[in-house]
């Protein structure tokens, strides 16, 4: 496996590769590895000749106040991990090679899929995203490119700019990873003490409580938001941000539950903030 820190050097290996006829799969992370990203890894392993992944804290996509300076780092670690699925490059580069000095270009998706949800509580969070994923697709040109459910605003943001700028590639989804106990894998739960993660586990409780009330027969969209609403606030430790019922093609509001539907959540548990989400089916 080998570790790249400088984008020219990324570039050459994998232009080299994709003359020899190669398919590449590319996960994009920030790192501080879990099974949510090994499962992407390994999809992409299946899929591809060649997987690279990218492990970059990407600055632009952290507002002020939020935890670009404390995010988890550990480069070593996730290296292991990654050579252990295979993973035949990683490239993790230096924030001054990615964005030097006078860096002024950026790729922005407008609408409604950006303007709310995690767009409205993180104004900029998506214009750092796809400018940072539309970068790395131009450094390594994959064939495909893996990304978490669990993040199901910024994997339709990317499939739309993915299509809007006509990058030559696929985006492959992938189901969210949960530990036993329901909670969806982050790289943020590590910043939970035992009683944030305990009721944090409200969050797919609540999502599993929405899907059984619409399974039987449930169609109003206030009513099951108010009762995921009075469930997390049963909760003492939990501050609300959003609960968005919407179209899970698009984010598009919807009459009532109908098609394919995503309820989104995300909560604050003391200064973690959580997501999780849930598409079903009606
Ligand atoms: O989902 C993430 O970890 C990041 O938003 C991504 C896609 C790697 C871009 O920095």
């Amino acid at each position: 496996m080998q570790i790249f820190n400088s984008v020219k050097e990324m570039q050459d290996w994998c232009k080299k590769h994709k003359k020899q006829g190669r398919s590449m799969g590319l996960v994009p992370t920030m790192g501080y590895l879990h099974e949510g990203h090994i499962s992407l890894v390994k999809a992409a392993r299946q899929d591809c000749d060649i997987v690279v992944v990218s492990i970059f804290v990407n600055p632009i996509q952290f507002g002020q106040g939020e935890d670009y300076g404390s995010y988890p780092r550990e480069l070593e670690r996730d290296s292991a991990l990654l050579l252990k699925e295979n993973t035949d490059a990683v490239f993790a580069p230096s924030v001054q090679d990615m964005y030097p000095a006078g860096y002024d270009t950026f790729a922005e998706v407008f609408g409604d899929i950006t303007g709310k949800m995690c767009g409205a509580s993180r104004p900029g969070h998506f214009k750092g995203v796809t400018t940072v994923v539309s970068k790395l697709f131009h450094i390594c040109q994959p064939d495909r490119a893996y990304f978490g459910q669990k993040d199901a605003q910024q994997l339709l943001i990317i499939k739309k700019m993915v299509r809007d700028l006509n990058f030559p590639l696929e985006i492959v989804r992938m189901p969210i990873v949960r530990e036993s106990d329901g909670l969806a894998m982050s790289s943020r739960n590590v910043y939970l003490n035992e009683e944030e993660r305990q009721q944090a586990l409200v969050l797919s409780q609540a999502l599993k409580m929405a899907e059984k009330n619409i399974r039987d027969g449930e169609r109003e969209i206030e009513k099951i938001r108010q009762q995921i609403k009075d469930m997390i606030e049963a909760r003492p430790l939990a501050r609300i941000d959003y609960i968005e019922i919407a179209s899970g093609q698009d984010l598009s509001a919807l009459e009532e539950i109908q098609g394919g539907v995503l309820i989104a959540l995300a909560v604050k548990f003391g200064k973690t903030r959580l997501i999780d989400n849930l598409l079903v089916e009606v």
